[in-house]
């Protein structure tokens, strides 16, 4: 485990690239097994996510290589439709090979991923879903923690998710790309993921309509085609960049930057007192004033205020001048934080369910050791490092590195102090 080591109080400023993005790559890297050959994936971020999703392919019989940032994933050899237990374990978007395996194989073996820090995180409606479309599921093991689906033909079906899960929405897309019939999907996610997975399918010749809306409609397709794709830049970098840099008064221009996709985080941040520019894909944002509050801030489906930007908008709100609201309405615990926080001086009450918090700004944090409990969570502590005068240390740093490639590297560019030291000098 490393930890990230930050002498703060520096205003960031200047100009920096976003890399691309996590949650388009992993369910792309999943579909890439339902055409028996090659995708080239352009704009690919290194990150350990992508690292484990490729040990996953490789474990199946698959393999990649790197030109760069452009993954080039060879399914061909894919032979089996096992995922072990222990990469379920290592990554929950592991489920994701639910449905691409199924889709190929018409059969797959997978563990039960459990909840993980930020919620439960069940997959019922994943399950559910698929049992409409003819898949037949048993649950093994000594705490039936493994699934094992199986079916002799996918059928398309009329699906109904009770709410609008990524995940789920994606195993549908992949499971229906290569069955008989048609599948219509209604309350899909939105998320632009989803669209970036419907995309890619469409361009290796899958029949998908309603990509980017709530009614999804996939006709099966006899086989899919190779295919070059370019990712998308990630929307969650680019958000926790701007929360860095609007927590330390800062002035900078982020490039390649998605700014149609976070349209939500922008006008939050515009609330908070930040001037934005925007262009079709790139963003100034300059934060020379303290922050004000943001009144009412919940947590949405896309395109509501994402779950995955509330840790860096709290921190942010910590500094801001009055008291601020935020609802976490997506995942059951995701204000881990708010201990972390405290220690470096910030004022936040939870209330009884624990999902609704009350942010008291304060003028400056104050510098600590502090824990990542979580990705996005970790992020957030970097903010807050960046922002408080003196050395913060973050601790278990290494969960940061599942969505950034190189949080210190993005960070030193816009000036900031910071670097990531082994646990053990420490
Ligand atoms: C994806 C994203 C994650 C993001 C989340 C919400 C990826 C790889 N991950 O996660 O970064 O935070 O969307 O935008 O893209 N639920 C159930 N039953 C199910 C499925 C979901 O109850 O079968 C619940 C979950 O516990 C959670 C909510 O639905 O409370 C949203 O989950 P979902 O949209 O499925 O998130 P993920 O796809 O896991």
């Amino acid at each position: 485990m490393s930890s990230i080591e930050v002498i703060g109080g520096e205003r960031l400023k200047g100009e920096l690239k976003i890399q691309g993005s996590k949650n388009a790559a992993l369910p792309v890297i999943a579909a890439a097994i339902l055409n028996k050959g090659i995708t080239v994936l352009k704009n690919c971020p290194r990150i350990l996510d992508v690292y484990h999703m490729i040990n996953v392919l490789e474990e199946l019989g698959g393999s990649a290589k790197w030109e760069k940032d452009v993954l080039v994933i060879d399914t061909a050899g894919i032979n089996s439709s096992s995922v072990s237990e222990e990469s379920v374990r290592k990554m929950r978007s592991s489920i994701l090979f639910l449905g691409a395996l199924l889709g190929r194989f018409k059969e797959v073996t997978i563990a039960y991923p459990g909840g993980c820090s930020i919620g439960k995180r069940p997959i019922d409606y994943h399950l559910a879903s698929l049992k409409r479309m003819n898949v037949l599921q048993e649950f093994l093991g000594p705490n039936e923690s493994i699934i094992h689906c199986h079916t002799d033909k996918i059928i398309g079906n009329d699906i109904f998710l009770e709410f609008p899960s990524v995940g789920a929405t994606q195993n549908v897309i992949l499971s229906a790309v290569l069955s008989e019939g048609t599948t219509r999907i209604f309350n899909a996610a939105r998320e632009p993921e989803v669209w970036e997975l419907c995309n890619y399918l469409a361009e290796a010749g899958a029949r998908i309509c309603g990509k980017g809306t709530a009614f999804i409609e996939v006709e099966g397709v006899k086989k899919l085609h190779d295919v070059e794709y370019t990712l998308p830049s990630d929307r969650i970098v680019a958000g926790t960049y701007m929360a860095a840099i609007a927590a330390t008064n800062g002035n900078a221009v982020l490039l390649d930057t998605p700014v149609r996709q976070i349209e939500t985080v922008i006008r939050t941040m515009q609330k908070s007192g930040c001037k934005i520019e925007e262009s079709d894909n790139a963003l100034k944002i300059s934060c020379t004033e303290r922050l004000l509050p943001v009144k009412l801030l919940c947590t949405r489906p896309y395109p509501g205020f994402p779950t995955d930007m509330q840790s860096q908008m709290m921190t942010m709100l910590c500094l801001a001048d009055g008291r601020s609201t935020i609802v976490e309405e997506i995942f059951e615990s995701r204000f881990q934080n708010v201990e972390e926080l405290r220690r470096m001086g910030a004022i936040i009450n939870l209330d009884e369910s624990g999902r609704r918090a009350e942010v008291d700004g304060v003028k400056s944090l104050s510098a600590a050791t502090v824990t990542a409990h979580d990705l996005r969570g970790g992020a957030a502590l970097v903010i807050a490092g960046l922002s408080a005068t003196g050395k913060t240390v973050i601790r278990d740093a290494t969960c940061i590195d599942r969505g950034y490639e190189d949080i210190c590297r993005d960070m030193s560019m816009l000036g900031a102090r910071i670097r990531y030291c082994s646990e053990n000098v420490l």
